[in-house]
């Protein structure tokens, strides 16, 4: 019996498909390549010691969907693959819906056909829109403010509506805060196309010279400092969050919404100075104003993650900027121009 993860040589994929191997798992893997290299795929057997089958193929792609689950003993699937950039989104909300929605259709699709009602899927926080307090809990009343977050909610929606139809679906939707890090081998990162939004790869290319100063949005918030606080948490507790999720489809069936964050919120220029310290380089600021849509403090409630899944985060920000910046600079280093 094997675990399906698709997206799975992405950035959080890449990491969770490490975690899995680890724990003994046999895994199947599919990715179009689109946001990541197909040199991932080298790197997560080199890390686990372990071979994995492999498909380089699309969620829409019905009938390549079809052959996986024909050809394969799928027990339960890990759901990653769909873009997630939100200023793209908003410029390309049809293709974000094509892609995003009508491709977790196809796959459940697929999974229905076969048989497989195990399933984890990639939630986000982004899902809480402008949240009413902190920390938050999955109870939280649920909006978005973008393509990219609304299909995130539509799919949610989706997975409801499919566990009310047959409750013999076991069903896990993992709402990420703010992956962040790399593998502590250095061989896996984000490795993001294009200018990179969020803060930490902005970070980086501050520190690798790509642009002059790291532009922090906004100094009036009501903070520790003025500047925003987010839940920053290690790519690899979260992948380590997907292993304990898996454990619990195997054990319950239900429907479960839970958090992934440390619970610990930490601000814009906390951060970034963290990141000089751990990493002894400096990184010049400059002040702009506050970006459209973000909020001042996100984090989360981390109680039923533990309750649920016997999980928490155990790996801090300086570990975050340390492992952020290691995998970078390999990268940078050419290990990866595959
Ligand atoms: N920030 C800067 N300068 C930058 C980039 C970001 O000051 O160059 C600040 C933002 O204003 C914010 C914080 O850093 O205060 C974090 O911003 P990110 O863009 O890294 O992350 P967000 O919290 O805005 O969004 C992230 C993901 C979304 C997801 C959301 C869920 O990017 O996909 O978390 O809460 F939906």
């Amino acid at each position: 019996m094997s675990i399906l993860v698709t997206g799975g040589t992405g950035f959080i994929g890449s990491h969770t498909c490490v975690e899995l191997l680890e724990a003994g798992y046999d895994l199947v893997v599919f990715d179009n390549f689109s946001n990541s290299k197909p040199s991932v795929i080298d790197k997560i057997a080199d890390i686990s010691g372990r071979g994995f089958k492999f498909y380089h193929t699309d969620m829409n792609d019905k009938n390549a969907l079809k052959r996986i689950f024909a050809d394969n003993q799928i027990e339960c699937v890990i759901h990653f693959a769909g873009y997630k950039a939100v200023g793209e989104s908003v410029e390309k909300p049809l293709m974000y819906y094509q892609n995003n929605i009508t491709g977790t259709l196809n796959l459940l699709e697929a999974m229905t056909d076969a048989g497989v009602k195990k399933i984890v899927f990639s939630s986000s926080a982004t899902v809480y829109g402008v949240p009413r307090k902190v920390p938050i809990t999955e109870d939280e009343p649920l909006s978005v403010t973008n393509p990219y977050g609304r299909t995130k909610l539509m799919i949610e929606d989706i997975l409801r509506d499919l566990y009310v139809s047959d409750d013999s679906w076991s069903i896990i939707m993992l709402r990420y805060f703010n992956p962040v890090g790399g593998h502590e081998s250095g061989l896996l990162c984000e490795d993001p196309n294009g200018i990179p939004n969020n803060l930490m790869p902005r970070i980086l290319d501050t520190v690798f010279g790509k642009q002059e100063k790291m532009q922090v949005f906004g100094n009036d918030y009501p903070t520790v400092d003025g500047t925003g606080v987010r839940d920053y948490i290690h790519v690899q507790d979260l992948a380590k969050g997907h292993v304990k999720a898996v454990e619990r489809l195997m054990r319950v069936n239900e429907i479960q919404a839970i958090n992934l964050g440390t619970g610990r919120g930490y601000s814009v220029l906390e951060l970034i100075k963290t990141f000089e310290q751990v990493n002894n380089v400096s990184i010049p600021v400059e002040f702009s104003p506050r970006r459209p849509g973000d909020v001042a403090e996100c984090f989360a409630d981390t109680k039923k993650a533990y309750d649920l899944l016997g999980w928490k985060a155990e790996l801090g920000v300086s570990e975050m900027c340390r492992d952020s910046y290691k995998a970078r600079l390999m990268l940078m280093q050419g290990s990866d121009n595959a």
